[in-house]
């Protein structure tokens, strides 16, 4: 037996697993304090209702003879995909059902879709970037090369004609930095994966949090796409289902062979979600559970903006947060991440995520979450400004 070496070239823990054990060493340390996560994305908010009645009724189901259920279609029930579907289409875009995919989460997807390129493909990611883009090729021995994310670009790299890739990564709204590129930025991308016959990987998991109209919330609503793009979508962070668990990824089928090759994959190598979750997620594009998630979305908006008005007041350079969870911000007094995140930390018993985690060029910046209570938001900020006004 000869183990997959590739994974001695992974950082030795998953960035947020190693965050939480040293928040746990801390709060084993000092019982006394009230420790603050505004580190992992994860959100505080419970289910809206009418998902969890869709849940109960679902439950229901599934003990009664004439409406219990065994295996479902691995690529996912029609009702849930029909109401995706019908989702795109308030974003003008156009989807076949058997283009969509659902899934127990981008995450996941994002690392299975793995499966369907050759080791020797070129894979492009942006710095900084979600670490599972990176971890997940590393793990198959894949060359990753690197676009620069930084102030100059305001975080949004545009394609480096001098870099042959093949497989391109784009998160939009990005996490970590919560930068979104406009239609005509992608549009670059497109041509870019065009003419290099590649293929883009987006990942759309926080189209939700878009506020203005004219930014896209879908790379397939611009045009071309659908020759060269995969989309990855979640409802983790659009209506609460971090530990639900349910997301969905479009193959159009302009991407012939892939698209007949992911359903082949998901036949084999998976069973779909579970049909009382497939139930609840139908209930998110139901009219009212679209108003519902928005008041939750609202909710974890304005904790962005007390913390943007927070750091602005303690003169502490950050952007994101406005189309995004996500505010990043430089870390002050030049601190580098890792020192920053110890400081504050044991200072003002807040967590964040360490800038340097998502990247070389995350070094010296820092990532807030909008996703904690109001309440714990607006302590921590008060902690902020004691330490840093
Ligand atoms: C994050 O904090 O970056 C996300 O919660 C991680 C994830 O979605 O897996």
């Amino acid at each position: 037996m000869n183990i997959n070496k590739n994974y001695e070239n992974l950082e030795q823990s998953y960035l947020f697993s190693t965050i939480a054990k040293k928040v746990n060493e801390y709060i084993k340390n000092h019982p006394d304090k009230k420790v603050i996560r505004l580190g992992i994305g994860d959100v505080t908010l419970p289910l809206c209702k009418v998902v969890v009645d869709a849940l109960h009724k679902a439950v229901d189901e599934m003990g009664v003879q004439e409406t219990f259920r065994g295996y479902g279609p691995e690529q996912g029930y029609d009702f849930l995909r029909e109401a995706v579907q019908k989702y795109y289409k308030t974003h003008h875009v156009e989807l076949d059902l058997d283009e969509i995919f659902i899934s127990d989460g981008a995450k996941s997807d994002l690392g299975n879709i793995l499966d369907l390129f050759d080791k020797d493909n070129i894979v492009l990611v942006p710095d900084p970037v979600y670490p599972v883009y990176v971890d997940t090729n590393v793990m198959a021995g894949r060359k990753v090369v690197f676009a620069n994310a930084n102030g100059e670009n305001e975080f949004l790299p545009m394609p480096d004609k001098n870099i042959k890739a093949d497989i391109i990564y784009i998160c939009s709204p990005n996490n970590p930095t919560g930068a979104v590129y406009n239609k005509e930025q992608l549009k670059v991308w497109i041509d870019y994966a065009k003419n290099n016959n590649a293929i883009i990987l987006f990942d759309s998991a926080y189209e939700c949090f878009i506020s203005d109209e004219d930014l896209p919330r879908s790379i397939y609503e611009i045009d071309g796409a659908k020759d060269c793009a995969i989309e990855f979508c979640s409802l983790s962070k659009t209506a609460g289902f971090t530990g639900t668990r349910c997301g969905y990824t479009i193959v159009p089928k302009n991407l012939d062979k892939l698209n007949k090759m992911w359903l082949r994959r998901q036949t084999t190598k998976f069973n779909g979600v579970p049909y009382i979750i497939q139930r609840g997620a139908e209930a998110v594009f139901s009219e009212v559970g679209q108003k519902e998630i928005k008041q939750n979305i609202n909710y974890y908006k304005e904790n962005a903006k007390l913390i943007s008005e927070t750091l602005k007041k303690c003169n502490i350079w950050h952007v994101g947060g406005k189309h995004s969870p996500y505010i990043w911000l430089k870390c002050p007094n030049n601190m580098k991440s890792w020192e920053f995140f110890d400081y504050l930390l044991e200072n003002a018993q807040v967590v964040g995520t360490p800038g340097a985690g998502f990247g070389q060029n995350g070094e010296g910046y820092f990532r807030l979450t909008s996703f904690g209570s109001k309440e714990n938001t607006k302590e921590a900020m008060e902690r902020f400004e004691k330490l840093f006004n």
